[in-house]
């Protein structure tokens, strides 16, 4: 029987998984579809059951829902559960939910798919200290990254953050005195999105040439930051990788099968204006 698969969260429409999700199915010849379901956060516990209901086979799960839908999974990933969030559930055979999280090591997986030297034995500079920095902080961690360092622009979640990874934090002003030390940058705040914001989290002037400074955000593909960083000699990596690995990782989890990444890279890309 065609399975099917799908996103949830509001907004939705903008989402970008379901052209790749299909495309992924197409190419591996899987007879399955993927569809954006929008939810408000007040219809998410109705949302999950009519999905169970409806035979939906897994789905990811995007903002706002990413805490929220822990208390209706019947079990979860313990990395998902130490970040209190899931943007991935599986049906298992015997119809319960399964959630976990590909975030953090789809921003890995992403960073080795580019780099041959990830940044393995460098400092590690972590700038934002929301969602997305622990999914990262906990991957980087996880796959052996660091020393690392946290700022934040309200540097008391900085600080709660390094505690957690058993991490360093300072406040932003040094962090940019010291900023040459750092072999590894990675921004993960919302500054710079859609350029609406078209400030910076900290300035990346003085990085050392050949520093890897990587920002999550993906519309616009390169930030004023990126830019700057790029400008400055640092090899950039902007959140295309991010968002397909973390993908292929669900991917993965549904059917088995490797998705192809590369390519993936290259046509969301394109479809943003990139070459
Ligand atoms: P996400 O899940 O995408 O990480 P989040 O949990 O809301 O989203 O976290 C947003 C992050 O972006 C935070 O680190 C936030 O800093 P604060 O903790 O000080 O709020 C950061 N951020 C958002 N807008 C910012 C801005 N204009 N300047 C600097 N940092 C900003």
């Amino acid at each position: 029987m065609k399975k099917w698969f799908a996103v949830i969260g509001d907004p939705i429409a903008q989402s970008m998984s379901p052209d790749m999700h299909s495309q992924w199915f197409a190419e591996n010849g899987l007879d399955a579809s993927y569809i954006p379901v929008h939810v408000t956060a007040d219809r998410l516990e109705q949302a999950v059951s009519s999905l169970r209901e409806l035979g939906c086979s897994g789905w990811n799960v995007t903002v706002p829902h990413k805490s929220a839908i822990i208390e209706y999974l019947d079990d979860i990933d313990p990395f998902a559960r130490k970040m209190d969030a899931v943007n991935t559930v599986r049906v298992m055979e015997d119809g319960s939910l399964f959630g976990l999280n590909t975030d953090g090591i789809g921003f890995v997986r992403s960073l080795e798919e580019q780099f041959a030297n990830s940044g393995k034995g460098k400092e590690v500079l972590l700038i934002g200290a929301g969602g997305a920095a622990r999914g990262i902080g906990y991957a980087l961690v996880s796959e052996g990254y660091g020393p690392i360092t946290c700022v934040n622009r309200t540097f008391a979640k900085a600080e709660r953050l390094a505690g957690e990874l058993h991490a360093g934090a300072m406040p932003i002003e040094d962090a940019v005195k010291q900023i040459a030390k750092f072999g590894l940058i990675i921004q993960t705040t919302s500054v710079g999105m859609n350029f609406a914001d078209s400030g910076m989290p900290l300035d990346p002037t003085r990085i050392k040439p050949e520093t890897i400074v990587c920002d999550i955000i993906y519309n616009p593909l390169e930030t004023q930051f990126l830019e700057l960083a790029r400008k400055a000699g640092g090899l950039t990596m902007n959140g295309v990788g991010m968002f397909v690995h973390q993908g292929a990782r669900s991917f993965r989890n549904w059917t088995g099968m490797e998705p192809d990444t590369k390519q993936m890279i290259e046509t969301i890309t394109k479809k943003l204006g990139g070459i």
